[in-house]
């Protein structure tokens, strides 16, 4: 309404208060992917029977998950690390306040359509990387033979019987792979799906769902046939290690020319990244069960252009552009997945960066050094990059919009200090942050 004051109501924050230029040294450990994970919890709900997750990370999306899980009806549990999922659902309905404040929530639309006949699933709404559209998720769903429609900002799938079909989709998207993919277990038939994306968490979706009883080929590439299945049972997973939180590691490595080992990281998972970070200079080797950074050399600048799995991810191109941000020469990082993906670029430029953005493209001109300044974080990998650049900048960086952060690493500030970084979390009373990033 204009000129109406739409006060934020106040909550705590955490700020991140780092001190750089300091190597780092030592090993750190990466947790199980969180956008494996969460689509793991949400399959869970397909099976007849309890299923148990293990190594589940301790972040806010998780516990998000977990309270729609249980707002849906099923019981869950922490036995450990891992979480147990008895798939006891008594309602259809994904509410706005959770799903606005993880977008992922959406894949709970193909498992209660497939296995309860409905779903209403409220719309996510805006984000600040990007429109977040979710067209493919509902033209799928209706090749199946699902009723679909928005309404009053809620999706609402209905089948009494979904039924396999042939779906194309315009691009890649991973949700909506794996809500199909998920739908398509239980329908009767062969459901076929082209131009799916590719990315690792599809495949360790697709072998969770196969030891629930799934029949499913081609996970992995860009067409994926699944035969539908009557029934599934609960199953045991242990997740793939997450590559995003492994490529941040390793990239905080290398901009602060340090000597570090990531424990637990997929060099297969990351091949592309890897390829890339070689091409600007990255040193490092790929050891026993390990990525092990021994940077002593500045970076160069190079291209970067962000693709689909198993192109650069999205997911690491801000933590990118901060590396990039004090290599020698320039660089032009092309965003092609989301189309507002720059919003770091700022608050790096405030720590002393040269990027200009030009539409989809950043143009990087690499300086001598970053400094050390207030800066907020307005997503999660946004966030990550900062803590990059923050970590080699001279003096000290505070990084408010923490919340962001911690959504998707697992004990950052923990992990930091074990490789002798100086970081301390300080909480403080700020605005409200949406949900926002991936
Ligand atoms: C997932 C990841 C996120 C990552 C992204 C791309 C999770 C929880 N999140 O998000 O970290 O950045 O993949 O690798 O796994 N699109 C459409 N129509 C749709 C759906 C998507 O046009 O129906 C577009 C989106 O607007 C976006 C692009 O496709 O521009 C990528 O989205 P998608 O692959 O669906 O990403 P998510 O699954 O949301």
């Amino acid at each position: 309404m204009p000129g109406s004051s739409q006060m934020a109501p106040s909550h705590t924050d955490r700020v991140f208060v780092i001190q750089g230029a300091r190597p780092l040294a030592g090993c750190v450990r990466v947790s199980a992917a969180k956008n494996s994970v969460l689509k793991l919890m949400a399959a869970a709900l397909l099976a007849e029977s309890p299923s148990v997750i293990h190594a589940v990370p301790d972040i806010e999306d998780v516990r998000i998950m977990i309270e729609l899980l249980e707002v849906l009806g099923a019981r869950v549990r922490r036995e450990g690390s891992s979480l147990v999922i008895e798939p006891t659902v008594s309602t259809c309905v994904a509410p706005y306040e959770l799903v606005s404040k993880m977008r992922a929530s959406i894949v709970v639309l193909g498992p209660l359509t497939a296995r309860f006949g409905e779903a209403h699933v409220s719309l996510p709404g805006g984000c600040n990387i990007g429109r977040r559209k979710t067209d493919l998720h509902l033209a799928g769903l209706a090749a199946l033979g699902a009723e679909v429609s928005t309404n009053r900002g809620f999706i609402t799938a209905r089948a009494r019987k979904l039924k396999g079909g042939e779906i194309s989709l315009h691009f890649p998207s991973v949700g909506a792979t794996e809500n199909l993919m998920m739908a398509a277990v239980l329908a009767e038939g062969t459901t076929v799906i082209d131009n799916a994306a590719r990315e690792p968490e599809i495949v360790d979706l697709a072998d969770f769902l196969r030891k629930m009883g799934a029949d499913i080929a081609g996970d992995g590439t860009s067409t994926i046939m699944v035969r539908g299945v009557s029934k599934l049972e609960g199953c045991e997973h242990a997740p793939i290690p997450d590559r995003i939180e492994a490529g941040t590691y390793i990239l905080a490595g290398v901009a602060t020319r340090s000597s570090i080992a990531v424990e637990g990281a997929r060099p297969d998972h990351l091949e592309f990244f890897l390829e890339k970070l070689r091409q600007a200079g990255g040193q490092f080797e790929i050891g026993d069960g390990a990525i092990v950074v021994a940077q002593e050399q500045r970076l160069k600048g190079i291209d970067v252009p962000t693709m689909p799995y198993p192109g650069f991810p999205t997911d690491l191109q801000p933590q990118m552009m901060a590396a990039l941000a004090t290599a020698d020469g320039l660089s032009i990082i092309t965003e092609n997945v989301f189309e507002n993906r720059f919003l770091h670029a700022d608050e790096l430029v405030r720590m002393g960066a040269d990027i200009d953005i030009k539409g989809s493209h950043a143009v990087v001109r690499g300086v001598e050094t970053l400094y050390g300044v207030p800066v907020r974080a307005a997503d999660l990998r946004g966030g990550a990059a900062l803590v990059i650049a923050a970590l080699g900048a001279r003096g000290v960086t505070e990084i408010r919009g923490v919340n962001h952060i911690m959504r998707g690493y697992e004990n950052l500030v923990e992990k930091l200090r074990g490789l002798g970084a100086d970081v301390r979390m300080e909480v403080t009373e700020s605005g409200s942050d949406l949900e926002t990033g991936d």
